[in-house]
């Protein structure tokens, strides 16, 4: 039997229109429901041609609609049912055909209907060949669709299933997933701009080897991710990490301290939220060797000189944003952090302990502010980074007040 849903979790409404891109809401549904988000998913009679119904069930533990006279739904009405029961409506993919009808306001089978019936959010994530995408008929559509408050997840550009190459590809799984996270996410920080560090710094000791620290830069990543979600503009300066960072933050990758702090010095005056969470070296050698070091057999001595440390800097500008810290300990947890936090006049500092934090996708967090402490209990970094502009945000608009 399938689990009751809690009362937050939310329902997202899966369209599945016909097009190849079909295949990437297989995977956008195994997605969704592994973040907790409930889907039902929604088919026209030319989707359930490019991928079974049963694929979709499987993957959502629930039966799939596709015909507008259902009688599995007691008052026959599948079309006002299933949208009492969405959060939100998302179509991917979209077909060219099914935009030009959501424009008119057409509703010829189930999900067109549903479209029509709902006050839900509708997301519409089109996937069409190049010149279907182009005509001015689809774009007249899309400006109409826009206007009535739909939210187009635009295509990228790249290869497609017809052999063309240029704009139409549906958006991948993950970006979709993103979006959907952003319609759900309370718009806590609408219009903020933030500022965002992530990941270590590289020191270089010569042209092959240098002194960094350890951070996959997934926490900070996650809390650019959770600041578009709450509806900030954001810009995200991170050193080298191996991840793919939200593309709707604007990114901007460095790899030393000194880099940082100059890009950060760049940007700061257009900041409202600083969120420091880059594992910033603290110190760099003396003089970087252009080349590569030789070996001598014998020892061999670095002279390091400490790095600027830029969120003092930010923090004690004359009128500073509002400043979050990050502490990283491996003892005295609390002890520590309340020092730093006092050391670098911060408002608020998230600590947690690095030897559990460091690399994992889980962590548990204190945050510390003037009022006291609060424990966040272990959680994905993703979930602890939307606490954590939750608790910004209440604190940033009592600031200004
Ligand atoms: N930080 C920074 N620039 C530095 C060092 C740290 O901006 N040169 C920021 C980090 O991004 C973090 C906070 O300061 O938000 C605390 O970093 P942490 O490395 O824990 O503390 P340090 O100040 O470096 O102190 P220590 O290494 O002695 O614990």
């Amino acid at each position: 039997m399938a689990n009751t849903p809690s009362p937050t979790t939310r329902r997202l409404l899966l369209g599945l229109t016909g097009g190849v891109a079909a295949y990437k809401a297989t995977e956008l549904a195994r997605l969704l429901m592994q973040d907790g988000i409930e889907v039902q998913a929604v088919m026209t009679e030319s989707a359930c041609r490019f991928v079974g119904p049963a694929t979709l069930q499987a993957l959502t533990g629930k039966p799939v609609f596709t015909d507008l006279w259902d009688a599995r739904v007691a008052n026959n009405m599948a079309h006002i049912d299933l949208t009492r029961n969405a959060d939100a409506i998302l179509v991917a993919p979209a077909s060219a055909d099914f935009i030009a009808k959501l424009a008119n306001g057409l509703a010829d089978d189930l999900l067109s209907t549903l479209c029509l019936a709902r006050d839900c959010p509708l997301l519409v994530a089109p996937a069409m060949n190049r010149q279907m995408w182009e005509h001015p008929a689809t774009q007249r559509n899309l400006a109409t669709l826009r206007r009535d408050g739909v939210t187009i997840l635009n295509p990228g550009s790249g290869a497609q299933a017809c052999g063309e190459i240029g704009m139409g590809r549906m958006l991948e799984a993950r970006e979709l997933t993103e979006a959907v996270h952003t319609v759900f996410q309370p718009r806590l920080l609408q219009g903020k701009r933030v500022l965002v560090t992530a990941g270590p710094t590289y020191e270089a000791i010569d042209a092959v080897r240098g002194i960094t620290n350890s951070s996959s830069g997934k926490m900070g990543y996650a809390v650019a991710r959770a600041a578009l979600q709450a509806g900030a503009d954001v810009t995200l300066i991170s050193g080298p990490v191996c991840l793919q960072a939200p593309a709707a933050a604007r990114l901007i990758n460095v790899v030393s301290a000194r880099d940082m702090l100059a890009a950060v010095k760049n940007e700061v005056s257009r900041t409202d939220i600083f969120v420091s969470v880059a594992a910033v070296a603290d110190y760099r050698a003396a003089t970087a060797s252009k080349q590569k070091i030789k070996k001598t057999g014998g020892g061999l001595t670095l002279e390091l000189t400490p790095n600027p440390d830029i969120l003092e800097y930010v923090a004690t500008l004359p009128k500073p944003p509002f400043c979050v810290g990050f502490a990283a300990e491996t003892e005295n947890l609390e002890k520590n952090a309340a020092i730093k936090r006092r050391k670098k006049k911060l408002p608020l500092l998230a600590a947690n302990l690095a030897q559990d934090a460091i690399g994992s996708d889980e962590s548990a967090l204190t945050l510390f502010d003037d009022e006291g402490k609060y424990s966040l209990a272990k959680a994905p970094k993703v979930e602890q980074a939307q606490r954590l502009i939750q608790h910004i945000a209440a604190l940033y608009e009592k600031q200004k007040s």
